[in-house]
């Protein structure tokens, strides 16, 4: 077994663990529900792997963080779907679907407090130190959220903006797992910050991933709606990459598309992403996705570590890149 598959066995078990009351049910059903799903558990993962690269020999002593990594996830995930009007979630349905809006409010926030909760089962002389960093990107993903929302009521979003917008919203995540790990090991403060840079931009990639499935990926292997982002006027990069390159025959026709309402969803996304492909988008994208990659990498290379050691990161990343899921 690669180190990956070992770890992921070690995350699954940990969460399968959880045994969390049975009443109120409406509270926690939903969240023995989402966490039942087959989500990929990279957060997590990423936690044990940060520790692993320096070299932490007990990884007992970083599984409540990774936990409390994958439970803050997952609270994201729960809040972001009523927020996008998500209908599916790793191929089933989103809880504000399965029970109601207030039922995924609520348990969204029971499970943010269970994060918490496993935060403080880490080992006492690091705790005020993994809060710093927990509670800097937590805060940091609500920021990104917030533009997230913002931007799909404006027109004018700057590839810049939006760079920053899924720095905030995805990326700080992934970079904070890793770092979370450094801090678990006692790593350097530079090699800590390298790791974390390396997170960030492969965070990035990761969205952009996310972006182009969207619109180009299969409802059953990536799980969740297509075109949703496309229906709810998300700020994407290949929304922003489209808008940015359209003739002017095509400025009006694109404008249209954006004023179709939920009715016409259909067609929408289907003339949407005829323009998408019309300008090649989905390739302008990628070689964006490619060029964030490519700096992750150089990030990872300049932590001062055996290579051999930053094999389980590399497959990890590059097995990112390629997803499907
Ligand atoms: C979904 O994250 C949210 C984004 C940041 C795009 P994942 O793609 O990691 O979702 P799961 O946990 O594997 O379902
Ligand atoms: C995910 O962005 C960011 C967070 C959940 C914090 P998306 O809205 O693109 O994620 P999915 O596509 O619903 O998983
Ligand atoms: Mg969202
Ligand atoms: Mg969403
Ligand atoms: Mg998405």
């Amino acid at each position: 077994m690669y180190v990956n598959e070992i770890y992921a066995e070690k995350i699954s078990e940990r969460l399968a663990r959880r045994d969390l009351p049975k009443s109120p049910e409406n509270l926690y059903a939903p969240i023995d529900y989402i966490l039942n799903l087959s989500g990929k558990r990279i957060r997590p993962l990423l936690v044990l792997l940060g520790a692993d690269l320096f070299g932490l020999e007990n990884m007992e002593h970083a599984l409540p963080a990774s936990v409390a990594i994958e439970y803050f996830h997952n609270f994201s995930l729960i809040h972001d779907d009523i927020m996008d009007k998500a209908p599916l979630r790793r191929g089933q349905q989103t809880i504000h679907q399965k029970w109601n809006d207030n039922v995924a409010i609520l348990s969204g926030d029971a499970l943010l407090v269970k994060a918490y909760e496993q935060l403080a089962q880490c080992p006492p002389h690091l705790i005020p130190e993994l809060l710093r960093v927990f509670n800097r990107v937590a805060l940091e993903v609500c920021e990104g959220q917030q533009l997230d929302m913002d931007f799909e009521e404006l027109d004018h979003i700057r590839k810049e903006e939006y760079i920053e917008m899924i720095r905030l919203k995805t990326s700080v995540l992934i970079g904070g797992a890793l770092e979370m790990g450094a801090v678990i090991a006692e790593a350097s403060i530079e090699n800590r910050a390298k790791l974390y840079n390396f997170g960030v931009h492969l965070g990035i990639a990761f969205q952009l991933q996310d972006d182009i499935l969207d619109a180009f990926g299969s409802m059953e292997a990536f799980g969740k709606q297509i075109g949703g982002d496309i229906i709810v006027n998300k700020k994407t990069i290949l929304h922003i990459l489209l808008r940015d390159n359209l003739q002017e025959e095509d400025r009006s026709y694109f404008k249209n598309l954006l004023d179709l309402g939920e009715k016409e969803a259909d067609r929408k996304i289907a003339e949407m992403k005829s323009l998408y492909m019309k300008y090649a988008i989905q390739q302008r994208a990628d070689e964006i996705k490619q060029r964030y990659t490519q700096l992750a990498y150089s990030n990872l290379d300049a932590v001062e570590v055996a290579a051999a050691r930053k094999v389980a990161l590399y497959e990890l990343a590059d097995r990112l890149m390629h997803r499907k899921q």
